[in-house]
This record gives C-alpha cells, structure tokens and sequence, in this order.
C-alpha cells in the first residue's frame, strides 16, 4: 500500500513537471492581472445572426473597452472601409470571404497575452494572420471569431553584432530584407516580397539560401511565444528547447510567436529572376532541373523553381533561377543558361528588388488553391506527373480564367542536412532518403462554382502519382505545410514519432487545447482540415 503511494505520489510530481500550465490555473486571476475585472463585464443585450459564437459578442466587448478604438475593428458595423480594406490585404479571395467578429491589432505580447486569457474566459475562437498568404479559408481569419493582426508589431532590430535580427510577425520579407541590405546582410526567409514572417517560419520556409543554410525554420535562434497559459516564454535549443523543436515546423499549434531571433549572413546584389521556355525546350528544362537538384552540394549558392503552366490552349514553361552572388555565370548554372528561353527576365539585383519582381505574378482577391506532395527525386517519375499533369487538365479547359500551374522544387540533400543543426526540426526528413521532389500545384481561378472541380483534379493527380510512385519504390509520404490543401494532413506526414511527440509537447504546453480548439483554423495535430 504504502510503496503504491509513494508512486502515486511520484507520478504526480513528475506529471506536474512536465507540465506547464499549474492544475489550479485560474483565468479569472489571469485577466485580473491584466487589469480586467470580470465581474463589471455584462451581458451584451441582443445577439445578431453573424455571431457564430455567442462568446465572441463578450470577448469583443471586453477587447473593445481595454484597448484603443485603433486597435480593434468591430465586424459588426461591418460597413466599415477599415474592416474592408482589411480583409482585402489577404492573398485569396477564400480568406477575404472570411467575415471575423471583430479584428484585434496587438501592440506586444503583452497584449496578446490578454487576448488569449479573453478568448478562454469567453470561448471566443480567435485566428492570428501575418502575411495573410495561407490560401484557404480559416487558416488565418476565423468567421465570428476574434482575428489577430500583427499590423502594430513591425519590431525589427538588428544585434549589436549585427549576427542576428529581432523581427516581429508584422513584417513580411520585403520589410526585413530592405531592412538589413544597407548593412548589405540578409536572413533565410521567403522568396516573394509580400510573405509573411510568422506563417512561412512556423511551417518550415524555404528560401533561395536553402542549399546553403537549411530553410527558414532551421535559422531561428530564438522565439518568443506567448503560450496558451497567457505566459511569454522564449525558446532556443538549450531553454524550453522541446518547444523550439515543436515550433519549427510545426505551426500554430504550440502558441503565438510575438517575435524570432533570426541568423543573419552577408549579401551583396545577387542574380535571378525567372526565364520562359516553350514546350520544344521542356525535356531540357526537366534534365536541367534534375541535374542542379542532384547536384545541390557542388554549390549551395544556387535555387531554382520550375513550373509549367496551363492557361487557356497553352502550356509553358516558367523557370525561376537564383544565385546568390552578382555573377551572371555561374558555372552549376551553364545546362540552364544552354537553354534559350522565350522571354529571359533573370538580371542582377538586391534580394528585395528580386522578390517584389516574383510578386508580380501573384496579385491578391483571386480563388486559390495550394497543394503539396512529395516523391524521390527522379526524371522518369517528373515526366510521368507532368504528363498526367497535362492529361487531367485538359479537362478543366471551360473553368473560367484558369491559371495552372505545377511547380516543382527540389528538397536537396544540403537542405536536409542543415535542418538537423541546433537539435533538429520537427519535418521528420532525413538526408539518408533525399533529395526529394516537391510537387506544388497551385491552381488560380475567379468563379467559386468551379471550386470542387478544381480541388478534384489535383486530387486525382495526386493520387496518379502516389500509386505510380508507390509502383516504382520512390514514394514519400512528407507533405510541406506552407503549399498543403486543407484536404491534407500534414502533421501525420511528419511520421509517427514525430507526430506522437508533437502531441506531447502541446499536452505540456496547453494541456487544455487552446490552440486546438479555440484556434481552430489550419493544420492541426490530429487529422486534415477538411475533407473533399
Ligand atoms: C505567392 C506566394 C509565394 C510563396 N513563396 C514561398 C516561398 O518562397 N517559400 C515558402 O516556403 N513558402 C512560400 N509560400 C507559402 C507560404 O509560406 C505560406 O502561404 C505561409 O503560410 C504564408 O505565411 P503568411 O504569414 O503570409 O500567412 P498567414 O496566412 O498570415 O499565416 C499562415 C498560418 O501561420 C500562422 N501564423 C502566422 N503568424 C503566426 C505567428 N506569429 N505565430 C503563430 N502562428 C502564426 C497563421 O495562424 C496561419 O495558420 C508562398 C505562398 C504564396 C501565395
Ligand atoms: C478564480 O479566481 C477568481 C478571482 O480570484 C475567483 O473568484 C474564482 O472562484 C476562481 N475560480 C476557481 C475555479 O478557482
Ligand atoms: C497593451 O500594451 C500597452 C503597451 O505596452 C499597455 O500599455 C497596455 O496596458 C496593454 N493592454 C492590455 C490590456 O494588455
Ligand atoms: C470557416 O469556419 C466557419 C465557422 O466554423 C465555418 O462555418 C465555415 O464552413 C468554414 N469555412 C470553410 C471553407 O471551411
Ligand atoms: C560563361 O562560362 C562558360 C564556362 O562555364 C564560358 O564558356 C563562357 O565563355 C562564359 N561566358 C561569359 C559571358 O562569361
Ligand atoms: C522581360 O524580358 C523581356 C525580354 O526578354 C522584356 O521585353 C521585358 O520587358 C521584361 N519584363 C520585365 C517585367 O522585366
């Protein structure tokens, strides 16, 4: 009796140590702390349709009398050009469709740690938007709920050794970049101006510096994370280090990042942008691609992305070539610059002039739909996926306004190395399997009536090339987060220890859910977003 006890007693003192959150958290005490007296809050008296969640009438009552009338829109007066203009900055039109409750603009994590006590004490649902580039709907804006907007927390502060940056999740890349290039210095980050630091970091981010320095997520130093308990914590690899683990990769499941430490290197102009190619040239687009994804290590200085597009009776070929020096002959690039393009846009520049030129393509208010999928790297499976590309869009040829694109990167093995620095991330690849083909369709069209044959058609594709991968031993189940469908379930692609670790972490660090269920949108640890 007494030795059960005493285990008793011991597996409660280690439960309690491996938990974050005390068992007696009280949130009331929380809001308290904050200046929030929840005893004067009344009732709102009438409750309109748009409320999805009753709670969310309170928690934006409650945001609305704390804060400034600047730092939250209320949806309800919905007429409002603020609250338009607001929902038009997201990049397609599923998300600007999405009607929140009220929009909350936080000044600092402080702030933010109230929202999150406001939302639990409510039940209010909240979402957290950064560059608002995640495609589909709820993944950073919530219907009736409490959307978060990093608009007033554009912190950016360069170390005294100038080897890192403090950047909070209001800026998106183009902020940063143009930040750092007088100091002629540069981060890991995305490659098209108007991204947002928050979510490309948090699902892993891949950058024209890769090769060289593993994605974005592999070159934090550090977060600052406001957790679920209404707590700001920072993680590193020696301090809260299962988190920082978590967090790169990860997605919002684990907190709020308020800001990340990022690792700095030198940058002078560098040369790239994009080339077109005509159908005669695609075999020799696809041996080069291949060639620079094989050959990643002879100089991690190189990127490349190539797609090939449908749009209307066409196809081209669209090839987007960097190399991070102002030297237009680099030799890993001569297959590539032996190949004569249609129309060649590639040209010296600075890192930020070369991302607004690839935002061009990407206008915002359009419908929109990403996709991942992985495979071995291999040339006859490309030429299979991109045939099979070509044959099931054939039969969307009365879809209004389609653009098609099928892009494909390569996860080099140099970028599989680098993720294993500082502890490792959460993605669950090993270098020992690469490289891999990243397979990213990402089709664009204006009619929502087409929606369902659009989602369709790639996941017939996808299926095409699982089955024919599976066929030829080249499959992998990896999906990448930032391109992924709501239809897919990524967390599970990471594989079975690291998902089954993942949940242990969120069980420490919101052992009541928060981020599950009061932030509901987006990848989550069990199962895909939707279904089709
Ligand atoms: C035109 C275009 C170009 C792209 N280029 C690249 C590229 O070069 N490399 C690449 O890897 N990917 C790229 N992507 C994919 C991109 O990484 C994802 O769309 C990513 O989600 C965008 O981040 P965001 O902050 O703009 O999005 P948001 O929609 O604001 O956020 C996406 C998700 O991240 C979460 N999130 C945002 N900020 C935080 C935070 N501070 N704390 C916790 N969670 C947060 C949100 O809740 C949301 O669920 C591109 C996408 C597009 C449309
Ligand atoms: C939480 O704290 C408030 C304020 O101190 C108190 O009134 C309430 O009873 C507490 N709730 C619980 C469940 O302990
Ligand atoms: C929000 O942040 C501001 C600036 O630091 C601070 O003065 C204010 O008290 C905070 N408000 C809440 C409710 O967190
Ligand atoms: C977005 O969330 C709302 C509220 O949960 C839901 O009604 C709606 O169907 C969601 N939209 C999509 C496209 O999932
Ligand atoms: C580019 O480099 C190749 C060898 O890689 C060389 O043959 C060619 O002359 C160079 N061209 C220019 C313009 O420097
Ligand atoms: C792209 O290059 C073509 C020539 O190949 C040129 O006519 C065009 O102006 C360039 N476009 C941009 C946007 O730079």
């Amino acid at each position: 009796m007494k030795v059960l006890t005493l285990i008793l007693a011991a597996a409660a003192r280690y439960a309690l140590s491996q938990s974050f959150e005390p068992a007696d958290f009280n949130i009331t005490e929380v809001l308290l702390k904050n200046g929030v007296d929840t005893s004067v809050l009344t009732e709102p008296s009438a409750l309109t349709e748009r409320n999805v969640y009753t709670g969310c009438f309170k928690a934006c009552n409650i945001l609305s009398f704390l804060f400034h009338p600047d730092v939250i829109v209320d949806g309800i007066t919905e007429g409002s050009t603020e609250y338009a203009d607001f929902n038009k900055a997201y990049w397609s039109q599923q998300q600007e469709l999405v009607r929140p409750h009220c929009i909350f603009y936080p000044e600092n994590a402080q702030n933010i740690t109230t929202l999150i006590s406001i939302s639990r004490f409510s039940g209010c649902p909240f979402a957290v938007k950064s560059g608002g580039h995640a495609a589909f709907a709820n993944a950073s804006n919530i219907e009736g709920g409490v959307t978060v907007a990093f608009a007033k927390m554009k912190g950016l502060k360069l170390s005294a050794d100038k080897k890192s940056v403090d950047v909070q999740p209001g800026n998106v890349w183009h902020d940063v970049y143009s930040a750092l290039e007088k100091d002629s210095l540069a981060v890991v980050g995305g490659r098209v101006s108007p991204i947002g630091v928050g979510g490309l970091t948090t699902g892993g981010g891949i950058s024209f510096f890769a090769n060289e320095f593993g994605w974005a997520c592999d070159n934090v130093e550090s977060y600052e994370v406001v957790t679920a308990s209404a707590k700001i914590i920072t993680a590193t690899p020696t301090s809260y280090s299962d988190l920082y683990w978590a967090l790169r990769g990860g997605g919002n499941n684990f907190g709020i990042v308020t800001s990340l430490k990022l690792r700095t290197f030198p940058l002078g102009k560098m040369w790239g942008g994009d080339r077109i190619f005509l159908e005669p040239q695609f075999p020799a687009t696809i041996d080069a691609f291949i060639n620079l994804g094989n050959n990643a290590a002879k100089d991690p200085k190189a990127a490349q992305i190539l797609s090939f597009v449908v749009q209307g009776g066409s196809k081209f070929a669209s090839a987007q070539l960097e190399y991070a020096e102002p030297n237009a002959n680099a030799s890993i690039f001569s297959e590539w610059n032996a190949i004569t393009p249609a129309v060649d846009n590639i040209t010296i520049r600075t890192l930020p002039e070369l991302t607004d030129k690839l935002a061009e393509t990407s206008p915002n208010g359009l419908r929109q739909s990403y996709w991942a999928q992985t495979v071995k790297l291999d040339r006859d499976l490309l030429t299979f996926i991109l045939n099979a590309f070509f044959e099931e869009s054939a039969k969307l040829a009365d879809v209004i306004d389609l653009l098609n694109p099928l892009s494909f990167q390569v996860i080099t093995v140099p970028q599989m190395q680098k993720m294993q620095q500082n502890g490792g991330n959460a993605l669950g690849l090993d270098p020992e399997q690469g490289p891999l083909l990243l397979i990213n369709p990402a089709p664009q069209w204006t009619d929502a009536a087409d929606d369902e044959r659009v989602n369709r058609f790639v996941d017939t594709l996808f299926k095409r090339t699982a089955v024919e991968a599976e066929k030829r031993g080249l499959a992998s189940r990896y999906i990448y987060m930032n391109y992924a469908s709501r239809y897919q379930d990524v967390i599970a692609s990471y594989g079975h220890s690291n998902k089954v670790k993942l949940k242990r972490i969120a069980r420490k660090y919101d052992p009541d859910r928060v981020f599950q269920k009061l932030q509901p949108g987006y990848f989550k640890l069990d199962g895909a977003p939707a279904s089709l």
